[in-house]
């Protein structure tokens, strides 16, 4: 995992810092609410002076974590995703980042105007940010707890969102945010690659030429399984079966021809078949499938390039170039690559949605 943050993920700085935050403010919080409750005592003392320790380190860790943003920048939003969206999660996070200096800040100021003095695991002293003031003191108190409850607002829609982008939209948004290995250990759910059913508007394709006229094909009945995750390549499985009868190219005579036992030979082996289970991922959103087609009892590998649009409906528009011969298709005279050229390009384009 990179360091740094690029345009597809955050980097391990970003993760380690934003984890580590995320637990220390959960520790920060429910210490915070009980130990105001605890009967004066050299313990709830000592409490306090930890609370007030670990909240320090919550400042700089939140300045370390704008500063290396700054520095590195932030990926990319996913692609499709509205942009309101995109602008709520900038105003969120911008809202978490204030909130995690201010919060602090707050308890220093009520710290200092209290007159209390404060050192960092009593290692050393910090200056005090004004002179005994209580008033001041009231107020910053008040602000302490206040913009805690706001953050623990803004947190749950911050975690609900990143939960939905994950189980709803399955797109990368809490995968990029996670290490790798969470991925699979920690997450129910998230070790199986998500399952996806086809909708309308999807196609199958093919483009030929015959005596250099390039002509169109489809085929009307495909069934795609779709098991895809582009943070799970490794569980990711395409199995689609094709209906060789069904395929046509607007014109009978040549539909008939194709169909029948010098090309796609139908009539015995109605179904043409790919599959795939290795996957490689080409930077951004696009993907390499190495699957094996089987065409008329031929089996050969067929590498399927594709681009994966993640949202609600995500897409995956494809193309693989394929050898006709290698499958026998097109024997006897049909053989003659000058009529019709070897390589044939398949298209696809698959509108899916969430298989429940
Ligand atoms: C992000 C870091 C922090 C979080 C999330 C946090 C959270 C909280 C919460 C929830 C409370 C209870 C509020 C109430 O019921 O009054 C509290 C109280 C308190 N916090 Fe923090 N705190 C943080 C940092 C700090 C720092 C850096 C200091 C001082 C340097 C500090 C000093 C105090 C004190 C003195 C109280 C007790 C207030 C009282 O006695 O009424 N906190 N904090
Ligand atoms: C105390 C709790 C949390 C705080 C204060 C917090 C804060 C933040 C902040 C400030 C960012 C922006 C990144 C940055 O500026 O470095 C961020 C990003 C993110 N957080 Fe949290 N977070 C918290 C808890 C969670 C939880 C519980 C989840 C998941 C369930 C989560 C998921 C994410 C994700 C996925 C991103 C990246 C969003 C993107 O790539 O657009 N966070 N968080």
């Amino acid at each position: 995992m990179p360091i740094k943050n690029n345009a597809e993920r955050w980097g391990s700085v970003s993760i380690g810092l934003h984890w580590l935050t995320f637990l220390l403010i959960v520790g920060l919080g429910t210490v915070g609410l009980i130990m105001t409750d605890l009967p004066t005592s050299p313990f709830k003392i000592q409490v306090y002076t930890l609370h007030k320790s670990f909240g320090l380190t919550v400042f700089a860790l939140s300045l370390l974590r704008v500063f290396w943003r700054l520095l590195t920048g932030v990926p990319k939003p996913e692609p499709n995703s509205p942009r309101w969206q995109n602008s709520l999660a900038t105003v969120t996070h911008g809202a978490l980042n204030a909130l995690l200096l201010a919060i602090p800040l707050s308890g220093w100021l009520f710290n200092s105007a209290a007159g209390f003095p404060l050192k960092w695991f009593g290692l050393f002293a910090l200056p005090k940010l004004s002179g005994f003031n209580p008033g001041l003191k009231a107020f910053a108190r008040d602000m302490h707890e206040t913009l805690f409850y706001v953050l623990a607002a803004l947190v749950l829609i911050h975690a609900a969102a990143a939960l939905y982008h994950h189980y709803r939209l399955r797109d990368r948004v809490l995968a990029r945010m996670l290490p790798m290995m969470t991925l699979l250990l920690v997450l129910p759910g998230v070790s199986s690659a998500a399952d996806w059913t086809m909708q309308p508007g999807s196609t199958l394709g093919f483009s030929a030429s015959y005596q250099g006229e390039v002509f169109q094909g489809r085929f009307g009945k495909f069934t795609p399984q779709i098991r895809f995750d582009p943070a799970k390549l490794a569980d990711s499985r395409f199995e689609v079966r094709i209906a060789l009868a069904s395929a046509s190219t607007n014109n009978q005579e040549r539909d008939e021809l194709l169909v029948g036992e010098d090309f796609f030979a139908s009539a015995k082996l109605p179904e043409a078949r790919y599959s795939a289970s290795k996957f490689r991922a080409l930077g951004g959103h696009r993907f390499a499938a190495d699957g094996t087609l089987s065409l008329r009892g031929v089996n050969k590998p067929v590498t399927l390039t594709f681009t994966w649009t993640p949202g609600a409906k995500p897409v995956l528009a494809g193309e693989a170039t394929l050898k006709r011969l290698d499958f026998g298709v097109g024997s006897g005279d049909w053989t003659d690559t000058g009529l019709i050229p070897n390589e044939v390009k398949v298209t696809t384009r698959l509108v899916l949605a969430p298989a429940s």
